[in-house]
């Protein structure tokens, strides 16, 4: 497949939405898996939305059930577009307890960005960078995407720490991006590339 660019796509369309979403085991009986439209996965996702501070660093925020399951229904609905991949990280045949995933896919130019939270109860046990690890790699030798990208505020030190723990090297700081609900923030772009050593 060639581009409009003229240059050959780095992914081929249709690797992401032709093949099933896989399950991709964690340490500790935790894994990533698709996100399911159950209760209890739904119930996770408006946990997330009502919780200041991923409501405040992810940048979204849910009123209740039914905006949850709306909000799964999208996250299928972009893996079909090949513009996103989302993982729930859950225990294997528990709820979710976090998130994982790639925003802003371009299989063409094979890019995307890493995203990710934990809901309260899971955090401090390295959850955030073991699954931004895992899936940095599926992303980048199994779809074949080139660079993953993972933005952050300068005032989250905690994603900082994540990103870095999670060989995500440091670039530069991009100014007044994105804006945030107190305001515009500057912001940490790090990024990972295949040829990066594990
Ligand atoms: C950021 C977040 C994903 C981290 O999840 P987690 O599973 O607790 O993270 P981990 O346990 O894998 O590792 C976190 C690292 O950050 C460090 N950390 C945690 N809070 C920190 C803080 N306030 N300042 C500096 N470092 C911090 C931890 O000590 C750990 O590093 P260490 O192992 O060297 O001690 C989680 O706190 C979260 O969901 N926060 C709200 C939403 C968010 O910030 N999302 C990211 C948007 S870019």
């Amino acid at each position: 497949m060639i581009s409009s660019s003229g240059i050959p796509a780095v992914v081929p369309p249709g690797r992401l939405a032709e093949s099933d979403q896989p399950v991709l085991p964690l340490d500790g009986g935790l894994e990533l898996r698709p996100w399911q439209l159950t209760d209890a996965d739904a119930d996770a996702l408006l946990a997330a939305g009502q919780d200041p501070d991923i409501s405040r660093w992810n940048l979204f925020s849910l009123a209740d059930r039914a905006e949850a399951r709306a909000r799964i229904e999208r996250i299928h609905a972009r893996r079909r577009a090949e513009t996103g991949a989302i993982w729930a990280i859950a225990p294997h045949g528990g709820a979710a307890v976090g998130l994982a995933g790639l925003n802003d896919v371009d299989l063409a130019a094979g890019t995307a960005e890493i995203l990710y939270w934990v809901l309260p109860p899971a955090r401090g046990t390295g959850l955030a960078v073991q699954a931004a690890r895992r899936l940095s790699r599926w992303a980048l030798d199994d779809l074949g995407l080139h660079r993953l990208i993972l933005c952050h505020s300068v005032a989250n030190p905690a994603s900082c720490r994540v990103a870095e723990k999670a060989g995500f090297s440091y670039e530069g700081t991009q100014r007044s991006a994105p804006l945030h609900a107190d305001g515009w923030h500057d912001q940490h772009l790090h990024a990972r590339v295949a040829t990066d050593p594990d």
